[in-house]
C-alpha cells in the first residue's frame, strides 16, 4: 500500500523531533508506553536524523542495564549493512557473554524500544536477522539480536488491553500470586514468537522469575531469545515499578522448580 499524503506531511513534520531529551522522560511517560507500545513491521524509509549520528544508543538514552560488569554496545546499522529490506535502520545489539547477558540485552533492549516508541518512532525485535560479516562484531563484542526501526508507514496506535494478545494472567503465576500491576506490565511484554515464556511468583517484597522449560523442538531451538525474553518482562516490571516510586533490585539465586528455570528474583525497596 503506498504511503498517504497525510501520513507523509506527518513524518516531515516528524523530522523536527528533538530526540535529545529522550532521557527527560519521565518515568510515568515511559511506563505508559508499556500499554501503548507494539511491533512495527512497515516503515515509512524516511531518515531520521537522530539514528544518522554515529552513537551507542544505551549511552545517549541513559539507558540503565540489569547488569553494570557486562560489557555492550548498541550501534545503529544502515540497511545495507544488515541487508535489512523492512527498514533502512536497524539496532544491532553487542554484549560479552558472560551469565544473565542475554537477559541484560533483553532489559536494555526494552527500554530502548520504549523510549523510541515514546517519540513516535516504530521499532521490532528482529531475532531471525544478523548484521552482515563485517558488522557482526563491534570493540570486539558479539552481536546478539537487532531491532528494525524507522518512523512508522501508518500512524499504528494500540489500545490496551483489547488491542494486546496475551495468555491471561493465571497462565503466567503460579503458587496462589494474585495479579497486580506490576505483573500486568509483565504479562503485556512482548516475546519472540509472541510465547511469552515467562512464570511469575509473587512474595511479599519480591517478585520470582522463571524462564518455563521448553515445551518443544522450537522453543528448544530458540532458547537464547526466550532468555532475552525474560529480560524484556524484568524491563516492563522495572520501568513500572519506577513509575510507582517503587526501587527494584534484581536478585539470581535461587531454586529451579518442575516447569521453570530460576532466573532472579526482583526485590522491592
Ligand atoms: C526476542 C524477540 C525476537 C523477535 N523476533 C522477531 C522476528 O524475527 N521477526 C518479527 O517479525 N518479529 C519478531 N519479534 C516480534 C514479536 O513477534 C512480537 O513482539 C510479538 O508477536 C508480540 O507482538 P507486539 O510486539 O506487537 O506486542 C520478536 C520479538 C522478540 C521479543
Amino acid at each position: 500500500m503506498p504511503i498517504s499524503k497525510k501520513r507523509l506531511e506527518e513524518i516531515k513534520a516528524f523530522k523536527n523531533t528533538d530526540f535529545s531529551d529522550c532521557p527527560e522522560l519521565t518515568d510515568e511517560q515511559l511506563a505508559q508506553m508499556i500499554f501503548k507500545r507494539q511491533s512495527v513491521r512497515a516503515y515509512s524509509r524516511t531518515s531520521v536524523d537522530f539514528l544518522d549520528n554515529d552513537i551507542d544508543l544505551a549511552v545517549s538514552l541513559g539507558i540503565q542495564p540489569l547488569i553494570k560488569d557486562i560489557r555492550v554496545k548498541v550501534k545503529v546499522l544502515r540497511k545495507a549493512e544488515v541487508s535489512n529490506n523492512r527498514s533502512d535502520y536497524c539496532i544491532a545489539f553487542y554484549s560479552e557473554e558472560k551469565p544473565y547477558h542475554l537477559e541484560n540485552i533483553g532489559f536494555i533492549g526494552q527500554q530502548i524500544e520504549l523510549t523510541l516508541q515514546s517519540k513516535g518512532l516504530g521499532t521490532c525485535w528482529w531475532g531471525m536477522k544478523k548484521p552482515k560479516k563485517n558488522f557482526k562484531s563491534a570493540d570486539g563484542l558479539n552481536s546478539i539480536i537487532t531491532m528494525t526501526v524507522g518512523y512508522p508507514k501508518t500512524p499504528e496506535t494500540r489500545k490496551y488491553p483489547d488491542g494486546f494478545k496475551r495468555k491471561n494472567s493465571a497462565d503466567i503465576l503460579i503458587k496462589d500470586s494474585k495479579p497486580d500491576n506490576l505483573i500486568e506490565a509483565v504479562r503485556i511484554a512482548p516475546s519472540a514468537i509472541n510465547l511469552q515464556p515467562w512464570l511469575i511468583e509473587k512474595n511479599d517484597n519480591s517478585y520470582n522469575f522463571y524462564l518455563k522449560t521448553p515445551g518443544n523442538l522450537l522453543e528448544k531451538m530458540i532458547n537464547d531469545m526466550r532468555h532475552i525474553d525474560i529480560g524484556i518482562a524484568m524491563a516492563h516490571l522495572f520501568v513500572q515499578a519506577k513509575a510507582d516510586g517503587i526501587n527494584i533490585s534484581f536478585n539470581f539465586e535461587g531454586a529451579d522448580i518442575t516447569n521453570g528455570k530460576f532466573i532472579c528474583s526482583a526485590v522491592l525497596g
